[in-house]
């Protein structure tokens, strides 16, 4: 008989495709499902990028082959100059900068480039599920490290038993975070996680994936703002959620060349890069006026803003976030010995409301669900009343 990899054959199947299945099922029964499950941007990217890469496609027959596999240097150009407005950090483009099929594919593939089976990785938990399954897939072993309301959503690093932190050769953090939407709000935890990582030799793999969606005038840091940070931190940035563009598969990363090297080295092996006409697309996108990007901020902060008063008003206590398109809910107290799994199962074919249970972000994510800030505007008002039956039912149990 033919057999596969048994790292994959141990992984559960993708944590949002039962939710998926469910959801066929509804969309075939002619159900009408609102769907908060996938952080899958429902805003469309803006036209001026979109013309760039209509443009490029059109008039310029040489973006149709391969591209330059760790990024044009027009590319890495253009994220260096980005990087140093937003953050003011320095970063050499043709050693320091990275393209990617999308953050996921570079977190995925740096696990491969760092790991040894056996290898342990530090991963805060619950958290973006390639942060740990990127760790099993090559063998390695996680030692989560909890992130809950009481510590703030911030590891207690402390905690870490010596002989684990000796062993860990990465330590993944993530902020603005998904799923919790927890934010940092100065460099000290940074720092923190700096001092961490020299004592032990661990590289950190900061996921930035959020750090433009943010609201009230938060602005998010970078890790390597932090001093020493380059000394031992990777940062993964995507154009998925800043630009509303999750579907052209384009990130990048940063960090020092010894750092960035072994990634850029594996994926030679692997894959051709991004192509040419979505590398000048984001070029364009990082270039231009970041008014966008403000426009889908608004949005998003409008909506958190009536998902979070309505669920308020109904007794669904949710914290209001200062990032990210996420809203973290506790599972109702009726529903919660059930588990987030079950949960969201029965709200989807009861309601019709299709939401991420928080178990698929991890054992420290049961008894949670998230719900993404992707549908239509007018169909939160719904959600809302759908979500309220829900609770209702809830109480007659
Ligand atoms: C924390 C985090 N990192 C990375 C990604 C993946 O981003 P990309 O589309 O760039 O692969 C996501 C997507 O939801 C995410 O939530």
């Amino acid at each position: 008989m033919f057999s596969y990899s048994k790292n994959l054959q141990n992984l559960p199947p993708y944590f949002l495709s039962r939710i998926h299945a469910l959801k066929q099922e509804a969309y075939a029964k002619k159900l009408d499902v609102i769907d908060l499950g996938m952080g899958n941007p429902d805003l469309p990217t803006p036209p001026h990028i979109i013309e760039r890469l209509t443009e490029s496609v059109k008039d310029h027959p040489r973006t149709h082959r391969y591209p330059q596999a760790k990024g044009m240097p027009k590319f890495r150009s253009a994220v260096a100059e980005w990087f140093k407005g937003r953050f003011g950090v320095e970063l050499n483009p043709e050693k320091e900068v990275l393209s990617l099929i999308g953050s996921k594919e570079g977190i995925a593939h740096l696990c491969m480039a760092y790991l040894n089976p056996g290898d342990v990785a530090l991963v805060c938990n619950p958290g973006y599920p390639v942060h740990f399954n990127g760790v099993y897939l090559v063998g390695g072993k996680v030692h989560f490290l909890p992130i809950t309301a009481e510590n703030n959503y911030l590891p207690d690093l402390a905690k870490v038993p010596e002989k684990v932190a000796r062993k860990a050769k990465l330590l993944f953090i993530n902020y603005p975070n998904n799923p919790t939407a927890a934010v940092v709000e100065d460099l000290k935890f940074f720092s923190e996680v700096v001092a961490f990582a020299k004592k032990y030799e661990i590289v950190v793999v900061h996921d930035n994936a959020y750090s433009e969606v943010t609201f009230d005038g938060y602005s998010a840091p970078s890790f390597l703002q932090a001093p020493g940070a380059r000394d031992v931190g990777v940062e993964f940035y995507s154009f998925s959620k800043t630009y509303n563009m999750a579907g052209w598969r384009v990130g990048f990363a940063v960090g020092n060349e010894k750092l960035i090297a072994p990634l850029e080295k594996l994926k030679s092996f692997l894959d051709y890069g991004v192509p040419t006409f979505i590398q000048l697309a984001a070029i364009w996108a990082l270039r231009s006026s970041q008014s966008c990007v403000q426009e889908t901020v608004k949005v998003y902060q409008k909506r958190r803003d009536f998902m979070v008063n309505g669920l308020t008003k109904m007794g669904w206590e949710v914290a209001k976030p200062k990032a990210t398109m996420y809203l973290w809910a506790k599972v109702p107290d009726a529903y919660i010995q059930e588990g987030s799994l079950n949960f969201a199962e029965k709200l989807l074919k009861e309601t019709g409301v299709a939401v991420a249970p928080g178990v698929g972000f991890g054992p420290y994510g049961e008894g949670f669900i998230r719900l993404a800030l992707v549908t239509h505007d007018r169909r939160f008002h719904d959600a809302l009343l759908r979500l309220k039956k829900m609770l209702a039912k809830g109480k007659e149990k």
